[in-house]
């Protein structure tokens, strides 16, 4: 497969001002340039304000913004469901509608109606997030690691091309934190799949990303590599230090 056609998504010259010519202007993103190959995990790192999430909405089609996003070539200004987000927050979810609804939800909205198919993904997805049985509950029910167990298996259900992750996993106490981190990974390399994911957190980035990236304010890229340590990747591993370092240092520099 040649470069080119390896590439799933493309970011060219994309600039986004917010409240453009009011006395509130600003100007978060400017000519952002990005490549990301199919089946990559790329992890993002960069100061709070930097405009990584402003980035990632602008690739999902949830904002209006100068340049082009491109997936396997074709122009795509519109949210869809090649590229579904998962955000930080556990209210992500309907809290009217059982776990089973809530998944369900977007694949009836875009044309899944037969019910013997709502139930096999339903129940596939489930399990991938290790949630088999609890299709029935609410979120009230359910803790803040399920409430996002739940919601990177509604991602998965609509099988997209690319899953945007803003910082899914920074409001989790440190040991849901490891333990979906563990699962995630796990996912990213049995799916078929490529991943955007937003962190604050080097050890993270490192643990999860193929390849990991550090960007400043307005979004440019200043730090981008690949990650090459043998997984499992833990701080023991060969090498880490050594990454974590630089990204250390071009996060703080
Ligand atoms: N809807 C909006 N209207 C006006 N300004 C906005 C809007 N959304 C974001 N911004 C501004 O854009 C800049 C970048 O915000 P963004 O949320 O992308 O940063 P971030 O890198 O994700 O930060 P954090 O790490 O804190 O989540 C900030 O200055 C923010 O105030
Ligand atoms: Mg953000």
């Amino acid at each position: 497969m040649t470069e080119k056609e390896n590439c799933i998504l493309e970011v060219r010259n994309l600039s986004k001002v917010f409240d453009a010519d009011t006395e509130r202007e600003k100007d978060v993103l400017r000519n952002v340039n990005l490549s990301v190959a199919r089946n990559e995990f790329l992890c993002m790192l960069g100061p709070s304000g930097c405009g990584k999430t402003t980035l990632l909405r602008c690739i999902a089609g949830f904002e209006s913004y100068e340049g082009s996003v491109l997936v396997n070539g074709m122009e795509r200004k519109q949210p869809g469901i090649d590229r579904v987000m998962v955000f930080q927050d556990f209210n992500q979810l309907f809290p009217w509608k059982t776990v089973e609804k809530n998944i369900q939800y977007p694949l009836k909205v875009n044309g899944i109606r037969d019910k013997a198919e709502l139930k096999q993904r339903t129940e596939e997805v489930l399990a991938k997030v290790k949630l088999s049985g609890q299709e029935k509950y609410y979120p009230y029910q359910l803790s803040g690691g399920m409430k996002q167990r739940v919601a990177i298996a509604k991602a998965l259900a609509l099988k997209p091309e690319i899953i945007l992750m803003d910082e899914p996993f920074a409001a989790l106490d440190a040991m849901t934190r490891r333990e979906l981190q563990e699962e995630l990974l796990r996912i990213s390399t049995e799916e078929k799949c490529t991943f955007l994911f937003i962190t604050h957190n080097i050890q993270e980035a490192i643990v999860l990303g193929t390849r990991v990236m550090v960007l400043a304010e307005g979004g440019r890229i200043v730090e981008d590599e690949k990650n090459v340590i043998a997984r499992p990747v833990t701080p023991a591993s060969e090498g880490y230090g050594e990454i974590w370092e630089r990204m250390h240092s071009a996060l703080y520099k």
